[in-house]
């Protein structure tokens, strides 16, 4: 196994996943009881992983140095090669240039860690997400790899097999990220090879699920969306009818939703859904509320009173959610992680309730769903379907929400919708929606002066949403949509388009 060091990176569970691609087991923990696990004698390599704090700041995470000295192969990923060389008398100073996004790398030695198979490969595309970094490795260590503004974006004391790298091997963006943690994996005596997901990976998860709740009612979280039709469909495989899927109409839904979702699993399904309309009730509850966190923890709640009031008239105890791994992280989910966003269904629930969660994909993320998807013969139009969010246009509407803002933005996001079934899906596109900026500004209409709406539109090249950049769309498609919006909704007068990559602007701008 390889234990992996939390110190609060929103990837650290990517480094597992990733290592789990691998077939290789892990072990995440805070770092502060490492020596004692060490002991247990199950590792063969320790990775550090990134975090938010600066080595230097207060209360900073830290870890044992005996650590470095136990014999085993380690990694550390930025703030995890900051810890390292900050312990072993190395220096790390804050960086002149906060760096986020990509970077280009130029490999100056060569070693294990870089060790490309199929070609010889002297420059990568990585990606960076850091303020400080190491201006001076610990004695022993040399620097194997730079990039423009980092002069030790890769240590290695190859005598010791310990190693540092700036960047993070475990996002997509980064170029032969998996082949680099492949080779620390070989370094460590290891012998990596690829795990599919396969038919009896998914029927265990399905008797897990009958295992955990036995002959108890259960009532699910049915949004429609792949997550939480995936995670229902795999807990009706499980226990059939003693499970009850409901589906809340918030009024926070896009145009036809509610429709389309009674169309596709009436059709297809045995199973029967529960649809319960609830708009005017979370409209109330929104009344006046501007804040983003405080918008997601009240439809959080909403959502949860009427689980369990549905829960109640069913004696369920407990309640199937389609939470899947960035959720919970961007949750803040683990210890020295920093919270971004209470997502709806992990960060949104209060304290005191009543339903035990059942999250079957809670481990998962996106592409791993879809594979399970699939296996349980999905058709590709549920398992390949856009993300969209649990807390719905609320979180798409700067400032409060209201019964005609999210008219005009249903009207103008089912025009991105119906332009975007008619082109040939965009490759890598992971989302494209648009968003009321709440911004009002001047325009001409005919002959007279038209002060309306600001619409944005997002779309997101991404693989696992962790990470992504803006899609570079063709500028007549964007122009159609433009043109469409500002003539058929009349509320709007003004079209932009959201050209941020993800980090450090997330996907949802709420
Ligand atoms: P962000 O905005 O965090 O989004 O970059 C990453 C992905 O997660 C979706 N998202 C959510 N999904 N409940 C959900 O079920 C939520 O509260 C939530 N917030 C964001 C978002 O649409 C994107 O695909």
């Amino acid at each position: 196994m390889i234990l992996i060091l939390d110190f609060g990176s929103q990837s650290t569970h990517l480094i597992s996943r990733r290592l789990r691609e691998l077939s290789i087991e892990t072990y995440i923990m805070p770092p502060e009881d490492a020596v004692e696990e060490l002991k247990t004698g199950k590792y063969k390599g320790i990775i550090l992983s990134g975090g938010p704090a600066s080595v230097y700041e207060d209360g900073a995470p830290t870890m044992d140095k005996t650590i470095f000295e136990m014999g085993i192969p380690l990694l550390g990923i930025c703030y995890g090669e900051q810890l390292m060389a900050h312990l072993m008398q190395g220096e790390v100073k804050s960086g002149l240039k906060k760096e986020y996004g990509p970077a280009i790398l130029e490999i100056k030695k060569a070693s294990p860690l870089f060790h490309f198979p199929d070609a010889e490969i002297t420059t990568l595309n990585v990606w960076m997400s850091h303020g400080d970094d190491v201006v001076a490795p610990p004695a022993g260590f040399e620097s194997i790899a730079v990039t423009e503004t980092i002069p030790h974006a890769a240590v290695a004391d190859e005598a010791r097999k310990l190693y540092g790298i700036q960047f993070h091997p475990e996002v997509v963006h980064t170029q032969f990220g998996l082949q680099i943690l492949e080779n620390f994996a070989r370094i460590c005596g290891l012998n990596p090879k690829e795990q599919p997901i396969t038919e009896e990976f998914v029927n265990n998860i399905i008797a897990d699920i009958k295992d955990s709740v036995k002959d108890t009612p259960v009532v699910g979280a049915l949004s429609g969306g792949v997550d939480s039709s995936i995670a229902c469909l795999l807990v009706y495989k499980a226990i059939g009818d003693q499970f009850t899927p409901i589906y809340i109409d918030s009024g926070l839904m896009r145009q036809d939703e509610t429709k389309e979702l009674e169309e596709v699993f009436g059709k297809n399904y045995d199973m029967k859904v529960t649809i319960v309309k609830a708009e005017d009730r979370f409209i109330d509850n929104l009344k006046g509320v501007t804040d983003p966190e405080t918008k997601r923890k009240i439809i959080g709640r909403t959502f949860i009173e009427i689980l369990d009031e549905e829960a109640q008239k069913r004696n369920a105890t407990f309640l199937v959610q389609g939470t899947i791994y960035p959720d919970v992280i961007e949750s803040a989910g683990t210890k020295h992680s920093k919270n971004i966003k209470s997502h709806h269904n992990v960060g949104g629930l209060p304290a005191d309730m009543k339903l035990t969660l059942l999250e079957p994909l809670r481990n998962f993320y996106k592409d791993e769903v879809r594979k399970i998807g699939s296996i349980l013969k999905l058709p590709e139009a549920i398992t390949h379907r856009y993300p969209f969010p649990g807390p719905g246009l609320a979180i798409r509407m700067i400032g409060e929400v209201t019964k005609e803002k999210l008219s005009t933005l249903r009207k103008s996001d089912a025009i991105v919708q119906e332009e975007l079934s008619k082109i040939e899906k965009p490759a890598n596109l992971w989302q494209m929606f648009a968003i009321h900026t709440g911004i009002k500004t001047t325009g001409v209409r005919g002959d007279d002066r038209a002060y309306g709406d600001t619409i944005a539109i997002r779309a997101i090249d991404a693989v696992d949403a962790m990470s992504g950049n803006f899609s570079q769309l063709p500028w007549e498609f964007l122009e159609k949509i433009s043109i469409r919006i500002v003539t058929e909704v009349v509320e709007v007068n003004r079209v932009v388009y959201d050209i941020t990559n993800k980090p450090p602007a997330t996907i949802e701008w709420e």
